[in-house]
């Protein structure tokens, strides 16, 4: 249908409706989606969702929502407020376009045609950068807490309840790696993060963090976070050396909750990790304590000198930040080399924070959310001497691990942030500009709860499932899809 007679049947209003359900592929096309894409996108967002500036999706308009006043603010503009005045550009009737085309994209957006990507495997599914397919990788696995790729082809995949799993080239289980210390399962315990020194090729050291079972002075089974390393002589886990241990009066009651347990290197070979809070809110705060911190060491679990409470009596020399509740992912930009962790709040206030030494993010004295009973947690969302997350989701997403997307599969897609999260069951894309998320993509959903997200050396993202680990790769004609369904939301 040429343009006119759609922008007609539009006005006529009661049409709309139909004429969206009969040609759903239609909304989102056309010349004025090309005037959209050149002008508006990069601040409202591809889909009108929002991105610097507000969504015109939700029909909350600060500026009035007629059609008069919408053609008003579109040809005037706010430029004190960061809207460009387009009167000059765009012409008076391609503005008029403009009006009916934001109704159509609200309209389609409320009748639920916005729906969240659910890829069937092998099926091509589009998002708006790249087309991707989403495959079988491994399958009869239980609960994978994070994986490493091997040089030979192979894996090493750990499972929460204490499984450090060894996966062949061929994409089959070689077998369960023996020799791992006691593991403490129960709860949120288990083991996590497997980890390969950044020079694994020449000296062959293996990480894990995972929360270590002992018994305190009274006879009672306590544990908390610990990171290893040691080698693998096939199937055995050999040469095993501490890389952090806490104090035993720091163990807690075994079981219980947020363990951290994510690693990361860094650029100069310094080994990042994170330990929860463990449930004592407060310590979060205590920097004698090691629950509630990211953790800095040298690849051997030394101290590094110019770690930021080194001089401070009595405090954990590795804690390098400090106010976290429980960190489960931690990233560094390939290109900036900041470091970014993912927390599980309470209940709305999940973050992403940009963790830099030595600063206190605040945790349990401000947060975005409340209690998972309602109830109110603190009444303060920002404090002096507390840094603010780069972004917070509410309702909580249950954020786990994150990765910055560096193969060369997805090009537009390349340092991005993906995260992947449990309850929602999202994957999700992030672009980060300057420190701040410019744009969220739910890539898709529904797929069961996801607790990470990997590039591979071959460029696809790997994706660790409840029961299975799948490969996204990119579609096999490689063509980008504009006009399929893009659920998004705000940052
Ligand atoms: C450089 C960023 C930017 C670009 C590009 C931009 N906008 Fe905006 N726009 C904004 C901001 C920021 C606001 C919120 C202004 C305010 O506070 O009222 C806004 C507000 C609006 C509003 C009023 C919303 C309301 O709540 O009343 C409309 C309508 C709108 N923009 C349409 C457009 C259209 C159509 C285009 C493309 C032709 C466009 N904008 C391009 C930044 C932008």
């Amino acid at each position: 249908m040429p343009w006119p007679r759609r922008a007609a049947l539009a006005l006529a209003g009661l049409l709309l409706p139909a004429m969206l359900s009969a040609q759903p592929g239609r909304v989102g096309t056309g010349k004025i989606a090309e005037v959209y894409k050149q002008y508006c996108a990069s601040c409202h967002g591809d889909q009108m969702q929002g991105a610097s500036a507000p969504s015109m999706l939700d029909d909350i308009w600060l500026n009035g929502g007629d059609d008069d006043s919408l053609a008003r603010s579109i040809r005037n503009g706010f430029p004190e407020r960061g809207m460009p005045a387009w009167g000059a550009l765009i012409p008076e009737k391609e503005i008029r376009a403009m009006v009916i085309y934001m109704r159509e994209m609200r309209a389609r957006h409320d009748s639920g045609q916005l729906k969240f990507a659910e890829p069937k495997d092998s099926v091509v599914a589009p998002s708006l950068l790249h087309a991707y397919q989403v495959n079988p990788w491994l399958d009869g696995v239980n609960e994978p807490w994070s994986m490493a790729f091997l040089p030979d082809g192979g894996a090493l995949v750990t499972e929460k309840r204490g499984r450090l799993l060894r996966v062949g080239a061929d994409r089959k289980v070689a077998g369960r790696v023996e020799g791992l210390p006691e593991i403490d399962n129960d709860g949120q315990a288990g083991l996590f993060d497997v980890l390969l020194h950044p020079r694994y090729a020449e000296n062959g050291w293996v990480y894990l963090a995972f929360s270590d079972l002992k018994r305190n002075k009274d006879n009672q089974k306590v544990s908390i976070t610990r990171v290893i390393r040691g080698r693998l002589k096939g199937l055995q886990f050999v040469d095993q050396e501490t890389i952090f241990a806490a104090k035993i009066e720091h163990y807690r009651k075994e079981g219980g909750v947020h363990f951290g347990g994510r690693l990361a290197f860094d650029r100069e070979g310094y080994l990042f990790f994170t330990i929860g809070d463990r449930g004592a809110m407060a310590d979060a705060q205590n920097i004698t304590r090691p629950n509630g911190k990211v953790h800095r060491v040298h690849d051997d679990g030394r101290i590094p000198a110019d770690n930021p409470f080194v001089a401070e009596p009595g405090a954990v020399p590795s804690i390098w930040s400090f106010g976290h509740r429980n960190p489960q992912g931690l990233a560094f930009h390939p290109e900036t080399g900041q470091l970014f962790d993912s927390e599980h709040g309470p209940r709305g206030g999940d973050e992403l924070n940009l963790v830099r030494r030595g600063d206190n993010y605040g945790w349990p004295v401000i947060s975005y959310g409340m209690n998972y009973d309602g109830s109110t947690l603190t009444p303060l969302t920002a404090k002096e001497g507390m840094e603010q997350p780069v972004v917070y989701w509410v309702p909580s997403i249950a954020v786990c691990g994150i990765n910055f997307y560096s193969g060369s599969e997805f090009p537009r897609w390349r340092n991005n942030l993906f995260i992947a999260s449990l309850a929602a069951q999202e994957l999700r894309r992030l672009e980060i500009v300057d420190g701040k998320v410019a744009y969220q993509e739910i890539i898709f959903k529904n797929l069961g709860r996801i607790r990470h997200v990997i590039t591979g050396p071959d460029g696809a993202l790997y994706v660790l499932l409840q029961s299975r680990i799948v490969r996204v790769s990119a579609a096999p004609d490689k063509v980008a899809s504009h006009s399929g369904p893009v659920p998004s939301t705000k940052g």
